[in-house]
């Protein structure tokens, strides 16, 4: 493709059959590969809708600086953005956090401001701390927030998402699943879904050593972006058919298995993603479609346990 400016290329991600990961006799398993966004994840296409919308309404101005609070995929994507349209971004972030995230803001000319943390553990009283921040420098003359956990510009963000699967598979969905942080990228896919008048199963999905939204009591987890330990803001449980919760080990297992049987390079969350696709293929029976997303690159995962 041909691009006049590297917004452009934010998107318009491949859709690739799992065919070899397909139980016998049951559903095709679709995965949308996001990693190719230019940051490496699909937050590009949430922080392209946030800033490119509040500067159509006027809310922010070329020169502004944009803030937020952040373990680092969302602010790598924010600072990308931010570099591209003229707005400054500062991000508030922690040494809970990897390194290699603060880099990557960094090196798209973020303000990076480390909040300390009790030995790098990621606690609410943390995470809290880092909301406060970011509350008090967006009160500032010229600063706007982000609000990646409350702006509606957030959930629309995805629904380019939800038109290149209708697009791609000409209707033909039965199941959509994924695990959710937010929940705005579920939700925006099945908006967008909705609206081309395809209406498949919607399953959302959460770490089973964090299981607040199918039990009520979350806990510690390793899968990094979903099981925030909250309702998800965006969640609207009355358009789920199911919510499950699965292993978070099952899933770190099933990324290496993608990885190394079918090339496909991803993070937590998309393990979490594939385990439940061939579930839920297996309960479709043939002749049905369940499509899943692989949510980032597994490269920025490379310093982490799950590719030892
Ligand atoms: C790697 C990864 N997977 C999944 C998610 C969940 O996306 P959402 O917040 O839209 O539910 C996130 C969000 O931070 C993420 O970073």
């Amino acid at each position: 493709m041909l691009a006049t400016n590297v917004l452009e290329t934010i998107g318009h991600t491949p859709l690739v059959r799992l065919k070899s990961f397909e139980p016998e006799d049951g559903a095709e398993i679709w995965i949308k590969l996001e990693g190719g966004n230019p940051t490496g994840s699909y937050k590009d296409r949430m922080a392209i809708s946030v800033l490119g919308r509040a500067l159509e309404r006027g809310d922010v101005r070329p020169g502004d600086r944009i803030v937020e609070y952040t373990g680092g995929s969302t602010g790598t994507a924010l600072a990308f953005v931010a570099s591209v349209l003229g707005l400054k971004f500062t991000a508030v972030f922690s040494d809970a956090f990897s390194d290699s995230k603060r880099k990557a803001m960094e090196a798209f000319g973020a303000e990076v401001l480390v909040e300390g943390s009790d030995g790098g553990a990621i606690t609410p009283e943390l995470i809290q701390r880092m909301k406060k921040r970011a509350l008090a420098l967006a009160g500032e003359p010229g600063s706007y927030y982000a609000d990646q956990f409350g702006s509606p510009d957030v959930r629309q963000g995805y629904e380019p998402m939800g038109q290149e699967i209708a697009a791609d598979l000409d209707g033909g969905i039965d199941v959509l699943v994924s695990a959710v942080g937010t929940g705005a990228a579920l939700m925006g896919m099945a908006d967008a879904l909705r609206k081309e008048g395809l209406e498949p199963h919607v399953i959302a999905l959460e770490p089973l050593q964090s299981p607040l939204l199918t039990t009520g009591k979350g806990g510690p987890h390793r899968v990094e972006g979903v099981g925030v330990g909250f309702e998800p803001p965006f969640l609207d449980r009355s358009l789920l058919h199911d919510i499950r919760a699965i292993d978070q080990d099952l899933g770190f297992d099933m990324c290496r298995r993608l990885a190394s049987e079918a090339g496909i390079f991803c993070g937590g969350s998309t393990g979490l993603n594939v385990v439940a696709a061939i579930e839920l293929a297996r309960e479709a029976g043939k002749g049905k479609r369940v499509v899943t997303i692989g949510c980032d690159n597994g490269s920025k995962y490379l310093g982490g346990h799950i590719y030892r």
